[in-house]
């Protein structure tokens, strides 16, 4: 039958009709191991008690009300938020775009006449307009433009060109922490610290947007937490409710100071039965569950450096945040092998395998997980010696 949904995405021929912790399961019955959390969504896994418990009581209580009306629960969600990063105040919405489009109208409200935003290339931000005009990837502009105006790009962790490319419209700059979708990519250690300083020195505000890197992924609540520095705007969305939609642009003061009532808003931002799971969610997000991310990261990121093998040129990343770079383009073909075997993961483009379990994941699945993956490496051969064409027998 002809589907009836737009073809927007290239999905896999497979569907999941269940989740159980770090465990998936297909329509026949199959058990899948998870190490995508539905792109960095899931860090709880599936069914976890305490989140599910929360949601149903929610569920069972009141699902809607909109922003018209006093709200505890997102206020309990905000607090927590804001003691934990240093910053001032929130705005709750539904997803990592609509967090980035509010980041970037709060931004030009406090830069007054200035209005440009210096992002990286490479980086990515989101599909809606605002988003898709910060994000560095000229190919997902491809049909779309005029993009917004008022984005300056410069090259990911290079801060020269960043000073060089200050003029007097510029009021922010924006950039994530480690570059996700663009394969893991991580800046030198003093990068984010000396974003700081270079927006301090320009009266400009650094935007961070950690809807990847946040809500413990690396092994912080937010990975700039590793730098002991504070942004002006954190955007938050992808695991922060574990799998409902939930998005948080959370602001400094002075940020806060300049956004007045009838500025920005969202009919179901800060849903309730979100706003339930997040809050067990962040509660869950202890100093020991934090540790737990680093070293089952650490762990993973060894037992796939000792692979013998020619193919990998690279293990990168924090915490539960790997990208497994290939000397050659077969990163699609793996992640499909994989799957055959019944294991979860992602690709960035050709070359870079994504590894984003849940941050519940045991010993045991990462030991099975490195003896599956070993194996399929194992089958990789070329033909005609060609870089490209590869088969996995
Ligand atoms: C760093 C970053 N920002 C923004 C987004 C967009 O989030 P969403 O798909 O929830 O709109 C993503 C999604 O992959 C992301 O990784």
């Amino acid at each position: 039958m002809k589907s009836a949904l737009l073809q927007n995405y290239l999905r896999y021929p497979v569907e999941f009709v269940e989740g159980k912790g770090s465990k998936l399961y297909d329509k026949s019955g199959r058990k899948y191991l998870d190490f995508l959390s539905g792109i960095a969504v899931t860090g709880f896994g599936h069914q976890h008690k305490e989140i599910t418990d929360a949601v149903n009581i929610q569920l069972n209580k009141l699902w809607h009300v909109s922003n018209l009306f006093v709200a505890t629960p997102q206020e309990e969600l905000a607090a927590k938020l804001t003691i934990s990063t240093g910053l001032n105040s929130v705005f709750f919405c539904n997803s990592g775009t609509e967090a980035n489009e509010a980041a970037i109208k709060f931004a030009r409200k406090w830069g007054k006449d200035r209005k440009t935003i210096i992002a990286a290339n490479g980086g990515f931000h989101g599909r809606t307009l605002g988003s898709l005009s910060a994000t560095g990837q000229r190919n997902l502009w491809s049909g779309f433009t005029p993009m917004l105006s008022g984005f300056t790009f410069v090259d990911f962790n290079n801060l020269e060109q960043i000073k060089s490319s200050i003029d007097e419209n510029t009021c922010a700059i924006m950039i994530e922490p480690i570059q996700g979708e663009s394969g893991v990519i991580v800046p030198s250690d003093n990068y984010l610290t000396e974003l700081r300083n270079i927006c301090d020195e320009n009266n400009l505000l650094l935007i961070l947007d950690e809807i990847q890197t946040g809500i413990g992924r690396t092994g912080k609540l937010f990975a700039h937490q590793f730098c002991n520095i504070i942004p002006d705007i954190l955007t938050s969305a992808k695991g922060l409710a574990n799998g409902l939609p939930l998005g948080a642009t959370i602001c400094s003061e002075k940020v806060s100071d300049v956004i007045k009532p009838g500025d920005h808003g969202s009919t179901f931002g800060g849903n309730p039965i979100a706003v339930a799971a997040a809050n067990k969610v962040i509660d869950l997000l202890t100093d020991s569950q934090l540790d737990s991310i680093k070293t089952n990261g650490r762990l993973i990121k060894e037992l796939i450096s000792d692979i013998d093998t020619t193919l990998i040129i690279s293990v990168r990343g924090k915490g539960l945040m790997i990208g497994i770079e290939f000397s050659k383009p077969i990163a699609k073909i793996i992640a499909n092998a994989l799957l055959n075997k019944g294991v979860v993961v992602g690709n960035s483009g050709d070359t870079v395998l994504r590894l984003l379990p849940p941050f519940i994941i045991s010993k045991n699945d990462i030991h099975n997980f490195v003896k599956i993956f070993t194996s399929v490496l194992a089958k990789v051969s070329f033909s005609n010696r060609s870089t490209d064409i590869v088969n996995i027998n």
